[in-house]
């Protein structure tokens, strides 16, 4: 066990994408930031200093943070932000944890160029579950505005329409194919160069704000072995499907010898709501060493460009099929710890709605409303102090209530024609389960705008997806058919548009605990919520208090 120390100066750095030179908000400068890189029990103890006029937080996304609640990340929270000219230092254990997870700022929109990998390798000499791969690259997606990202959001959240879309998706920071329409930003393509007849571990992450994504290469088939973060039982595909969130390893296995030709590897949104989407596909080039290729840099260039089919833009066919197939492995070395027993169920609705605007705003909804989103009809409004100092010092007044519905307010066909006077209500309200309860929610996506899939993700579990489906979720007949041998394990799941999503906790982690759409458009929305789960009797059961840097609203 070791510690690994690591320095992120929060700065601003000038980067020209699609012949555009601005400045964004960086760690260290890079773009994407940096990779963090830990094995399965070390101790990561990072210090985050903030040199921009911006708040800034960062969140380990994926990370248990088991009892180190104060170290998750999401401003007002678990913390207050960083400001300016400030520090915090970010200390957490990853226990019971190895594979692919990713960092990301967690306020405002600062994500869209604050991100960057977390490769968690397993202990020393314990070897992975399948072949031994000959390099490990990770590969993230984003999105890349040529507008400055506050001003998009703030646009968004004025006016409660959709925010503008943006100019490109990117593969680790590089537009692909539309930067070749440009002479200026040619360059600006992903490549990966491999030897033929070897595998290679690919670590996806999606770090786009607001599009889902299918992702591909030219004639290759990819292994799944792993989903956020966990093993998986492997499957042979063409296409994965990536949420903003996930994170899915595949093995890529090359061709016994080098072909005349370059693959072009391929990323493209997977979108069903009711809004315009940036569908601009993101590419970068698969490219084999020849020797000619080592001595004559130009020969590849000279080679034809293979170029992958994607699904269609909202195949939720294909979807419903990917992530059906993503079961854990669940055997004797890496079991799945289901509860198969449930202490709370709970029925969330999820979805947009209408909500009354202020005065101030000049909203663009009917009789005065705007775009809101919503859990359980409850658009949730960020807090002026975080949770969890209100919380660990009993000091909810003013800040939180406790009354977050366990069920929708009111019955309607949530995937058929939406009754029109729904108006979504605003609070801080959060639900507090005791320690150690075993909870089941069921996650029910609404039509009242428009129906669409949601990526949701809860902070500091790992959850069993036990069954879904598409319609309306039916208490009395879906639970018998519900997954309990070998459920996906994972900390983000869609919600299947016009469809649910039923999933599984033990809430064995005291502490504050943030769960929303992971579609930054909808979280700015509302559509979000927090649990407390409360410290157990036992000394080791209970959240430590925080450390003297924590930073102060
Ligand atoms: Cu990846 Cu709350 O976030
Ligand atoms: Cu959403």
């Amino acid at each position: 066990r070791v510690t690994r120390h690591y320095k992120f100066n929060i700065k601003l750095q000038n980067v020209t994408r699609l012949c555009q030179t601005k400045s964004i908000v960086t760690v260290n400068g890079q773009f994407p930031g940096p990779r963090v890189i830990a094995r399965e029990g070390d101790r990561l103890v990072i210090k985050v200093v903030n040199h921009v006029q911006y708040n800034v937080s960062i969140h380990w996304h994926g990370i248990r943070q088991l009892k180190s609640g104060w170290a998750d990340g999401p401003a007002y929270i678990t913390q207050c932000p960083i400001q300016t000219g400030q520090s915090y230092v970010y200390n957490f254990t990853v226990i019971g944890q190895r594979g692919t997870l990713w960092w990301h700022a967690h306020i405002s929109w600062l994500r869209a160029t604050l991100y960057g990998p977390i490769v968690i390798l397993p202990k020393r000499h314990v070897p992975y579950p399948f072949p031994q791969p000959h390099k490990e690259v990770p590969i993230t997606l984003g999105e890349w505005w040529k507008a400055d990202t506050e001003a998009v959001i703030n646009q968004a959240t004025q006016t409660g329409s959709a925010p503008n879309t943006s100019d490109a998706h990117t593969i680790n920071g590089l537009p692909g194919l539309p930067g070749l329409l440009y002479n200026c930003s040619a360059k600006d393509t992903f490549k990966l160069k491999v030897k033929p007849g070897k595998t290679y571990l690919l670590r996806l992450i999606n770090a786009a704000l607001n599009d889902e994504m299918f992702f591909s290469i030219a004639n290759h088939t990819l292994t799944v072995v792993e989903a956020d973060a966990v093993y998986v039982k492997p499957f042979r595909t063409n296409i994965v499907l990536i949420t903003p969130g996930q994170t899915t390893n595949v093995l890529l296995k090359t061709k016994p010898k080098a072909p005349n030709a370059t693959f072009v590897i391929a990323a493209r949104p997977f979108a069903t709501g009711p809004a315009t989407f940036d569908n601009t596909t993101t590419t970068g080039m698969l490219e084999y060493k020849t020797i000619s290729s080592l001595t004559n840099t130009k020969s590849n260039s000279k080679l034809p460009l293979l170029r992958p089919v994607l699904p269609k833009f909202n195949d939720t066919v294909f979807a419903a099929n990917f992530n059906t197939r993503i079961r854990s492995l669940a055997n004797a070395k890496f079991p799945a710890k289901l509860p198969k027993t449930v202490d709370k169920h709970f029925f969330f609705t999820v979805g947009l709605g209408l909500s009354t605007c202020s005065k101030n705003q000049s909203c663009q909804g009917p009789n005065n409303t705007k775009v809101a989103a919503a859990i359980n009809n409850v658009s949730f409004v960020m807090p002026n102090i975080a949770l969890l100092q209100s919380h660990f010092f009993n000091k909810s007044k003013g800040v939180y209530t406790t009354d977050f519905p366990t069920n929708p307010p009111f019955k309607f066909n949530y995937t058929g024609t939406a009754p029109s006077n729904i108006i979504v209500t605003s609070g801080t309200k959060v639900l507090v389960l005791p320690y150690n309860t075993s909870v089941e929610v069921v996650l029910q996506d609404t039509s009242i705008i428009g129906a669409e899939s949601h990526p949701l993700h809860l902070h500091g579990f790992n959850f069993f997806i036990v069954g879904q489906g598409v319609g309306n979720f039916d208490p009395k007949k879906d639970p018998s058919k519900f997954n309990l041998v070998d459920p996906a394990e994972r900390n983000t799941a869609s919600v299947p548009s016009g469809g649910w999503v039923a999933i599984r906790f033990i809430a064995d982690n005291p502490g504050v605990w943030f769960m929303h759409c992971h579609l930054e458009v909808h979280t700015s929305w509302g559509l979000k919520m927090a649990w407390i789960v409360q410290d157990g009797k036992q000394h080791n059961q209970k959240l430590p208090p925080p450390p003297f840097d924590l930073p102060k609203c």
